[in-house]
């Protein structure tokens, strides 16, 4: 039975201090792509849904290519929704088979916030599915949400009173990452990340993961972040692999979907399983 509940994922990465790569997919292909690396790797993996891509597909076609695609494979998968202010997708994600879901409320107050997200946690788990909770904003603009603008950081105090009052299963601070490629190196704060760990013992979610070295990974990972989110490179990846074999497919006067969508695949694939290696949670696969 491979899809299992985020907690369980991220639960045991932060005891054994490797990060589960949250994949953003965006159609049939990536989804196979990053489950085909995963199985390869012996990694457990989070694939997760932006809401324009839930709008697109269809909630429903979305969790049934996941699901088909999931079933056959032999290591942990967890269905998440990332970023989503909007309470109707939520509900219509939990009650349509997701595992787990980021309620984004932080252009609220941080007390309704709570009292908004305290909703969220109730109604998720009893589905049996869990809730990433986020009171500052991360930086850029990932899929429609979001903004350019460094965000308001709140103290540690408030962020840890959010996690214990809301009961929120992982939490996604804003440690000075951003969606989107870096455009000078980010200058991170690590400290906050070990902080809000050892005062709450939640797992942490690293957003903005495109741009940082492995070494930042490692280290972040150590510190506590379970769950390490990977969107740009992906789409980057899926999207220039695509434009090298048109290019080539012009020059040569050969078109082949089957070649075209299996150049496609090899791209992701890899990129998803060197991920994997720099998080460590290859060969973690129970
Ligand atoms: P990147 O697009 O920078 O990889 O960030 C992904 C992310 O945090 C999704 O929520």
């Amino acid at each position: 039975m491979p899809v299992v509940p985020m907690k369980d994922l991220l639960d045991r990465a932060l005891a054994e201090r490797y990060g589960v790569p949250a994949f953003n997919v965006v159609n049939d292909l990536t989804v196979e792509a990053v489950l085909a690396a995963a199985a390869e790797e012996r990694s457990p993996v989070v694939l997760q849904t932006s809401v324009k891509t839930v709008r697109a597909y269809g909630r429903r076609q979305l969790f049934d290519v996941v699901a088909t695609m999931a079933r056959d494979v032999d290591v942990p998968v967890t269905l998440h929704l990332d970023h989503c202010p909007d309470r109707a997708v939520i509900s219509d994600c939990l009650a349509g088979g997701w595992n787990s879901v980021l309620f984004d409320a932080h252009e609220l107050d941080v007390a309704e916030n709570l009292r908004q997200t305290t909703e969220v946690v109730a109604e998720a788990h009893a589905r049996g599915a869990h809730v990433e909770g986020e009171i500052e904003g991360i930086q850029g603009v990932e899929d429609g949400i979001g903004s350019d603008d460094a965000p308001v950081v709140q103290t540690l105090e408030v962020a840890v009173d959010f996690i214990q009052r809301t009961g929120v299963d992982c939490f996604a601070p804003a440690i000075g990452n951003a969606h989107g490629q870096y455009t000078a190196a980010p200058v991170l704060d690590h400290q906050r990340v070990s902080d809000l760990v050892a005062a709450t013992g939640v797992p942490m979610a690293l957003h903005g993961g495109t741009g940082l070295s492995a070494e930042q990974f490692q280290d972040l990972i150590a510190r506590g972040c379970a769950k390490v989110n990977i969107s740009t490179a992906l789409k980057q990846v899926f999207l220039q692999s695509s434009l090298e074999f048109l290019r080539e497919a012009e020059t040569r006067g050969k078109w082949d979907p089957p070649s075209f969508f299996a150049h496609q695949r090899t791209a992701v694939k890899d990129m998803a399983a060197e991920h994997m290696r720099t998080f460590g949670s290859s060969g973690r696969a129970w």
